[in-house]
């Protein structure tokens, strides 16, 4: 090729998606995937960065083309280790629908398992995606889903939307 002649580019490679445990330098990502949603309520970075020091172990980072684009916050329930509850999920916006999101939960489930075999979460009743991605988990996983009011309008200080808990568990044999 001679000097200053534009290179023609190579043909794009498939996505390729990668899950890891996240690590601080992932912190200020998730803050600002969960900023850029609008959906989520966002924490302050400090909050991002601290979780990805203290819960790294119960949380999952999605990557494509080594950039952080989705991840999973959660934590063992004190009350019943047998349970991961999910803090917050999200996916970059030009990166959904591409199951990301189911792979990310799969991925951490996989991780904790058999220690941890239920999984619950809060989840606003007008959130129709995180309930299709629930739902779809306990299917894939043959658990059973069942939902709750948890936290209504009058527990929160401000206007912030109830939210129902979802709970994912084995069906009662
Ligand atoms: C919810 C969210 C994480 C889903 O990410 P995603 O990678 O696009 O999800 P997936 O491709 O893995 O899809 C999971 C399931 O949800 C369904 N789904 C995804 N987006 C949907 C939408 N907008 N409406 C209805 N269903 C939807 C998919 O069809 C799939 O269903 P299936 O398992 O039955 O096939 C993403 O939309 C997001 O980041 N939203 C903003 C943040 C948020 O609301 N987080 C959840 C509250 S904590």
């Amino acid at each position: 090729m001679k000097p200053n002649e534009p290179e023609i580019p190579a043909p794009s490679a498939p996505t390729a998606v990668t899950f890891q445990v996240p690590s601080i330098s992932d912190g200020r990502r998730l803050w600002e995937i969960a900023r850029d949603s609008r959906e989520l309520d966002l924490n302050s970075s400090y909050a991002y960065v601290l979780w990805c020091r203290d819960f790294q172990n119960t949380s999952i980072v999605a990557l494509v083309d080594g950039r952080v684009c989705g991840f999973v916050t959660g934590y063992i329930r004190p009350e019943r280790p047998d349970t991961l509850v999910v803090w917050q999920v999200a996916v970059d916006a030009e990166q959904r629908g591409k199951r990301i999101a189911g792979q990310l939960l799969d991925g951490l489930l996989d991780r904790l398992a058999p220690d941890v075999s239920r999984m619950e979460t809060t989840i606003s009743p007008g959130n129709a995606a995180s309930i299709a991605l629930f739902t779809g988990t306990a299917g894939r996983r043959g658990l059973e889903i069942k939902s709750e009011p948890l936290f209504g309008p009058a527990d929160f200080p401000d206007s912030h939307e109830p939210e129902d808990l979802y709970i994912l568990a084995a069906p009662p044999r």
